[in-house]
């Protein structure tokens, strides 16, 4: 056999930046055949000229995927589903989209022949795990390679490797943040944000407008279905439209800024920044929704699963019987989530004004204080007396000590009578 025809073969994902061009280089100096991938989620990105920097570091084929469609409907609209935040505060765009990423390195690599693949992340983030637990759960007989988390490379050392190897490095200084953009948002961090005292510079923020000088309002009624949104103001749209378009008005009302300190998998707490314009105002009108239609009972059970699904997204456990687990779950839950919310987006924030729904469990002459009530008072009388009879046994056994007047400095006025 010819030295050619034993040459190992990589699929990497590529971005077009620094990093995974010098991986390119680096992958090659080891003896690999690279074959490059780059993938669209939302980020504008110009996939023919990533596609012609890759074929100018000299590898044979560069692949690029438009999966914007895919990346909504399979990865993003689940998550919609289940209210999923992790930690409270971030809506998951980076961590959603690693296993979509992923799926798409192992499927060239069988396309390819490949025995590995690559990505560019570091050893100290999250999006590692994800990838190479991701790749692992698909196809573990594929080996996966993380350049920049195995060579030893200064920034200086990397630049000077870059340049004599014949990739174009940046004139502008080293770029201030780390960013990662997709159609669910945009992630920022490093740079001064490092500091957590240090309040979030402006030139942080590119989707987002200033919630404090001069956003423009928006009133906007988002269309649900089973869950999932699928039409704004009354125009039906396919999800990555919607949320691009969302994404534009409710961030220029200043909606979706968020920053906070996260526990990274891997030990680390973080500053993160987030603009999650859509995301923010969907997972609201999803859940105003959901307190329209969903019964006491599912809603208590569906919100403590949520945090489950969010950490399940997190930690890159996508490709698990637990999230197709929890998913079944959240479609089943979601069946009669279907109606519209309007909402006011102002000033950064996102305001539930109105929501409707075909089987909304809203019943006016159960809830009205006025006429036409229909709700059968004499059996409240026994309901609270149930309600509360443990706590009479209780009061009598183990008595709660009464507040004493006299230590809260009492005054007692009297009237007299005449
Ligand atoms: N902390 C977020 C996460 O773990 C954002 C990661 C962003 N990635 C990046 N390469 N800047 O999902």
């Amino acid at each position: 056999m010819n030295a050619h025809a034993t040459k190992k073969k990589i699929v990497l994902a590529y971005s077009g930046g620094l990093d995974t061009s010098v991986a390119i280089k680096w992958l090659q100096d080891l003896g690999w055949e690279v074959v490059t991938l780059v993938v669209d989620v939302g980020a504008n990105t110009d996939l023919a000229a990533i596609q012609d920097k890759a074929v100018q570091l000299g590898v044979p084929r560069a692949y690029a995927v438009d999966a914007r469609e895919h990346f909504a409907e399979r990865f993003i609209a689940p998550a919609l589903k289940a209210d999923a935040l992790y930690e409270g505060v971030y809506p998951l765009a980076s961590a959603l989209s690693r296993p979509l990423i992923a799926e798409l390195l192992v499927a060239v690599a069988h396309r390819e022949g490949a025995t590995a693949v690559a990505h560019g992340c570091t050893g100290k983030g999250n999006d590692q795990v994800r990838f190479d637990v991701a790749v692992a759960a698909l196809d573990p007989s594929l080996t996966v390679v993380a350049p920049v988390r195995e060579w030893a490379f200064t920034r200086d050392q990397e630049i000077e490797y870059a340049q004599t190897h014949g990739i174009a490095v940046p004139v502008t200084a080293a770029a201030p943040y780390s960013v990662d953009v997709n159609l669910w948002g945009r992630s920022v961090e490093g740079g001064v944000l490092e500091d957590p005292m240090n309040p979030v510079p402006d030139d942080a923020w590119s989707w987002t407008a200033d919630p404090d000088e001069n956003p423009v309002s928006a009133s906007v009624t988002v269309g649900f279905l089973h869950g999932v949104p699928v039409a704004l103001n009354g125009e039906a749209l396919p999800l990555p439209a919607l949320l691009a378009t969302l994404n534009e008005r409710a961030g220029r009302a200043g909606v979706g800024r968020l920053d906070s300190i996260e526990n990274r998998l891997v030990g680390i707490k973080s500053r993160e920044v987030y603009e999650a314009p859509a995301a923010v105002t969907l997972l609201t009108a999803h859940q105003a929704l959901e307190q329209l239609v969903l019964t006491r009972d599912l809603a208590r059970l569906k919100s403590s699963l949520a945090g489950e699904y969010a950490r399940l997204a997190y930690e890159g456990l996508w490709y698990t019987p637990s999230r197709e687990a929890l998913d079944a779950f959240m479609t089943e839950a979601n069946q009669p989530v279907t109606g519209d919310v309007t909402l006011a987006l102002a000033h950064g924030r996102v305001t539930v004004v109105g929501r409707q729904a075909d089987k909304s469990l809203y019943r006016t002459d159960l809830a009205t204080y006025g006429s036409g009530d229909a709700f059968d008072h004499k059996s409240a009388e026994g309901f609270v007396a149930l309600f509360g009879l443990g706590l009479r046994t209780r009061a009598r056994v183990r008595p709660i000590e009464p507040v004493e007047l006299e230590a809260l400095g009492v005054q007692v006025t009297s009237v007299q009578h005449a």
